[in-house]
Order: structure tokens, then C-alpha cells, then sequence
């Protein structure tokens, strides 16, 4: 069993998407052990988005991701990583496989419903960014 991080940004968030990304999720064999909704501070996004602070796109994702509020979820399940990245598709919805949430609710590389960690390691930060152990169920 493997944990990862997903977050609903605030454009699938504010299209009332929630319901139809966690169906995707757990149909897919994935399954919420600790959710939150929460609205990003410009602080906190920079904090989570520190790797790609370099980034040209960088002042426009916190802008973004701070825009609305977000769902924040940890997803357990065989191979979680893998398999989360599997179901949200490409970062770029125009590259997405059918049938993936962001080839359905995302509209762009950076407004691409959701986001999911990439490795182990990252996993394990972006949960204890948002959650403590006594969170999850
Ligand atoms: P995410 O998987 O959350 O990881 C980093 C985010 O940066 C990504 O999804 C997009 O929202 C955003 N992003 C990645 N590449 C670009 C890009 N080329 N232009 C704008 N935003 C991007």
C-alpha cells in the first residue's frame, strides 16, 4: 500500500468538479484516507510549489492555485503514485489519454484540475505539508 497527495485546484473546484474527480479516483482503486478544503495563501502555494520557483510560469501558478479554493486529499491504494498519475493524465489536457480527469475537466497546462505527487519522496513532503498522522483514517 502506497500513499500520494491530490489536490483539486481551484478551476475544477469552482466548476463543481469534486464529486466526479474523487468517482474517477476510487473507481480507479484509489482511496481518500484524509481530505481538507482549504484556500492557498500566496505564501503556502510558493512553500508548495518551491521546486519550480525558477520557473517562468512560476508567479502565474501562485496566482492560480491561490485564485479559489482547493480540496486537498490523501489517496491510498496499490502502487498510489502510479496509479493517481495515471488517472489525472498528462500536466497538459490537449496531451491527456481520454477518459483521464484532466483530458475532461482541465483547460490548460497550468489550469489542469488537478495535482498529484511524483515520486516516494515528494508523496511524503506534499502530505505533510497539508496533514499530521492523526488525520488520516
Ligand atoms: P502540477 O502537476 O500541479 O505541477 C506543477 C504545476 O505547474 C502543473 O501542474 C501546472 O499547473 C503548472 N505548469 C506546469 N507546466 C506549466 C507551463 N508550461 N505553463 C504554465 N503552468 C505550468
Amino acid at each position: 500500500m502506497q500513499r500520494t497527495l491530490s489536490i483539486i485546484k481551484p478551476d475544477a473546484y469552482g466548476a463543481g468538479r469534486i464529486g466526479a474527480i474523487i468517482a474517477l479516483l476510487e473507481k480507479g482503486g484509489l482511496r481518500v484516507r484524509a481530505a481538507r478544503t482549504l484556500r492557498l495563501t500566496a505564501e503556502q502555494a510558493r512553500a508548495f510549489y518551491a521546486v519550480h520557483s525558477e520557473r517562468p510560469f512560476f508567479e502565474s501558478l501562485v496566482a492560480f492555485m491561490t485564485s479559489g479554493p482547493v480540496m486537498v486529499t490523501v489517496l491510498e491504494g496499490e502502487d498510489a503514485i502510479q496509479r493517481n498519475r495515471q488517472i489525472m493524465g498528462a500536466t497538459d489536457p490537449a496531451k491527456a489519454e481520454e477518459g483521464t480527469i484532466r483530458a475532461q475537466y482541465g483547460t490548460n497546462v497550468q489550469n489542469n484540475a488537478v495535482h498529484g505527487s511524483d515520486a516516494t519522496d515528494t508523496a511524503l513532503g506534499e502530505i505533510a505539508f497539508f496533514f499530521c498522522e492523526s488525520d488520516l483514517v
